[in-house]
């Protein structure tokens, strides 16, 4: 391992708004009065590598709180960085796998969930590690308020119309969708946000997909 990622991870473990697996157990059910020390929504951002939708999000909108969570705690160091030498205040991150969700969080306490450029897992027998596979849906199911959105953007076609039939399949309700949002009447200030894979894809000339849907 390089000697920069070696000394990240070291000091990724200092920081005052990461919290590494059962550290942030605790916090279930009680991330307002416990980690934000606020009554604000608490916005989740799931693979979020360095946090950028995590850090501009908390920027753009300061009466919430956002949870950037990865288990590379190397990524995850850029994002804390950047939000405790700006003073970002409503920023927390979480190394954790995603699978594990229902550990930190409690039903209901979610307001949105952004999911940025997932990895597609294109192979069939990889189906269930895919973020928006039923196994993963009926999590964030759960987690949600009533009427709560998730977001997801990925440069990936297919991955973007598999999310697209499972809401339809499972009819949950589509808010928004397309496959150009930098040229759709959608691309506003929080869906310009551009993540480290989001900007590489731009270079590529590949086009960005984006869907909300909700539960309810
Ligand atoms: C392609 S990167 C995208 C990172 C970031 N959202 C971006 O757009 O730059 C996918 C990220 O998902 C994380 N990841 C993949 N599967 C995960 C899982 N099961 N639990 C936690 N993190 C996961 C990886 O560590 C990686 O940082």
């Amino acid at each position: 391992m390089g000697k920069d990622k070696l000394r990240r991870f070291a000091e990724v473990n200092t920081f005052s708004n990461v919290l590494q697996l059962d550290a942030g157990k605790p916090f279930k059910g009680c991330w307002n009065t416990g980690f934000f020390k606020n009554a604000n929504p608490v916005v989740l951002e799931l693979a979020c590598g360095k946090g950028e939708y995590t850090v501009n999000l908390a920027r753009l909108f300061p009466d919430k709180n956002f949870v950037g969570i990865d288990y590379k705690g190397n990524r995850i160091w850029r994002g804390a960085k950047t939000a405790l030498e700006d003073g970002v205040n409503n920023v927390g991150f979480l190394r954790i796998q995603i699978e594990t969700l229902l550990d930190y969080f409690a039903p209901g306490e979610v307001d949105e969930i952004w999911i940025t450029f997932p990895d597609p897992q294109p192979q069939v027998s990889r189906e269930k590690k895919r973020l928006t596979s039923s196994r993963f849906l009926d999590k964030y199911k759960l987690l949600l308020k009533p009427g709560g959105f998730i977001n997801l953007k990925t440069d990936n076609d297919g991955f973007h119309a598999y999310t697209a039939e499972k809401i339809s399949e499972i009819g949950l309700n589509l808010h928004v969708k397309t496959e150009d949002l930098y040229h759709s009447e959608f691309a506003d200030e929080v869906l310009s946000i551009k993540t480290y894979y989001e900007k590489k894809y731009l270079k590529e000339n590949k086009n960005i997909n984006y869907l909300k849907f909700s539960f309810d």
